[in-house]
């Protein structure tokens, strides 16, 4: 199904033989648009910025590249393609015909599902708005925009669903997508994290790395959903997802390289004299985006998820490719707890535990890149490994809370410590307001083509087989 460019809105949906529809997302556009200009990247907006847009949705060559400014990138509504005969996959209506129109008894729970997700979309194009004034070089400023505006893309397509398929209030649902902003005091966005700045550049590639892999997880598991439109919205939707984990990841490991370089060249102690970001700070901030990530996927135990998935609405990770039964009435799944000051593994119904399990497997893909990072320390010679820290370090959410430990707290070893070893420690484990400071004193604004600021190593290669001295923003 090919994009229809000619259209106000590009889509794949047929958005023209739906007029009510079409005349609905053409009046929340505008205010799409006056959104972008107000919320998301300070200046640029009239620069033109090498991005790419999607032209089909198939795997092989969707992107079209080129010079666009961003107000006039074309967002639109873009659908994987259907599969014929689509089943719901998995809970109580296991086996039935997958869903084109909402179930009447679960329209609530669904437009939550949709709204909840739907809501980070813009936070964290707010969250990073100012950071194009500080880019390490044009091809960071490029993908950071990149990154902001395919975010956009994926409110439009959550927009897109309340529109089509809530009628009034999902109308209403959408325009609140735009009145709600990251860090308002009196309409903030719904879940926590989202309402954080993303004050430099080191917490930007951490937040692509691990806060948009939380994304990730939470679109795989939509995209099992037994209502298709919703899954073949979330299936597009990770395709752009795995660039921005991409940025996240090589971006960390161009500022370890970096480190790496100059240990060699002057010392350990010299790295943040010659304007590096050292090891060990690096890791406080690893500690500090793991631990805020892991909160996002919920409680331990949450009778909303068992919910979401025996309702045919949210299933597991990659569930089509699970060996059960796929309605876990009777399964068990090991969660660990503290009994006291000590860890225990206890099993529980594993549809209670749902959360666990997919946090679970994206602690497990998380720890794939540290492997990498690691890899490029020790290429250099140097003794240092990152680590992830302990799952129930530095929790706000669930039963490692310190509200539900009994005032205990947890290194990032996994040592169980009173609250007085944590305020002395705590300084050593996450980044403290000098370590930020030191981090956002380093920012400062690199703009020549082919330049790249002192604490990160250039990229390996460019964006689409261009050179790395290319002009990825026209600042003229
Ligand atoms: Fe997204
Ligand atoms: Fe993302």
């Amino acid at each position: 199904m090919a994009i229809d460019y000619q259209e106000r809105i590009p889509n794949n949906v047929d958005l023209s033989e739906d007029r009510r529809l079409q005349r609905a997302l053409e009046a929340w556009q505008p205010n799409y648009l006056q959104w972008w200009q107000e919320m998301g990247p300070t200046e640029f907006q009239a620069h033109n910025v090498y991005l790419r847009t999607a032209v089909s949705v198939d795997s092989k060559g969707w992107a079209n590249f080129g010079h666009v400014k961003m107000p006039d990138y074309r967002w639109g509504i873009f659908l994987a393609e259907p599969e014929q005969d689509r089943k719901v996959n998995f809970g109580e209506h296991k086996g039935e015909a997958a869903w084109q129109d909402v179930p009447g008894e679960y329209r609530g729970m669904l437009r939550r599902l949709i709204v909840t997700q739907g809501d980070t979309e813009p936070a964290s194009v707010e969250q990073q708005r100012q950071l194009g004034l500080t880019a390490p070089s044009l091809y960071d400023l490029r993908n950071l925009f990149q990154v902001n505006v395919e975010e956009g893309r994926h409110l439009w397509a959550m927009v897109y669903l309340l529109h089509g398929y809530f009628g009034r209030d999902g109308r209403e649902e959408a325009d609140a997508m735009l009145q709600r902003h990251s860090g308002d005091v009196d309409k903030p966005r719904i879940l926590g994290a989202f309402n954080e700045k993303t004050p430099d550049w080191l917490s930007f590639y951490m937040f692509t790395y691990f806060t948009d892999r939380d994304g990730k997880y939470q679109l795989a598991s939509l995209a099992e959903s037994g209502f298709d439109p919703l899954s073949r919205t979330c299936r597009f939707m990770l395709t752009e997802e795995a660039h921005h984990m991409f940025v996240g990841e090589t971006g960390v490991g161009r500022v370890i390289q970096r480190a790496c370089e100059l240990t060699n060249e002057h010392g350990e102690d010299a790295v943040r004299k010659m304007g590096g970001i050292d090891l060990p700070t690096v890791q406080k901030y690893l500690n500090f985006h793991f631990s805020v990530s892991l909160d996002l996927f919920g409680s331990e135990r949450s009778t909303n998820a068992a919910n979401f998935f025996s309702m045919g609405l949210k299933g597991r990770f990659e569930e089509t490719k699970i060996d059960d039964d796929h309605k876990l009435g009777n399964d068990i799944y090991p969660i660990l707890e503290l009994d006291g000051e000590k860890f225990v593994t206890r099993e529980d119904n594993a549809l209670t535990v749902i959360n666990e399990r997919l946090r679970d497997e994206y602690a497990i893909d998380c720890g794939r890149g540290v492997r990498r990072w690691n890899q490029i320390i020790k290429r250099h010679g140097i003794n240092f490994e990152l680590k992830l820290p302990h799952r129930a370090f530095n929790r706000q959410i669930g039963s490692f809370n310190q509200a539900n430990t009994g005032g205990l707290q947890v290194s990032p070893d996994g040592e169980v410590i009173a609250e007085a070893a944590w305020t002395e420690n705590h300084g050593n484990w996450l980044p403290t307001e000098a370590d930020r400071a030191f981090v956002i004193g380093l920012m400062q604004p690199i703009t020549e083509p082919g330049k790249y600021a002192a604490w990160i190593a250039p990229p390996a290669r460019g964006i689409n087989n261009q050179p790395i001295d290319f002009e990825y923003v026209r600042l003229n």
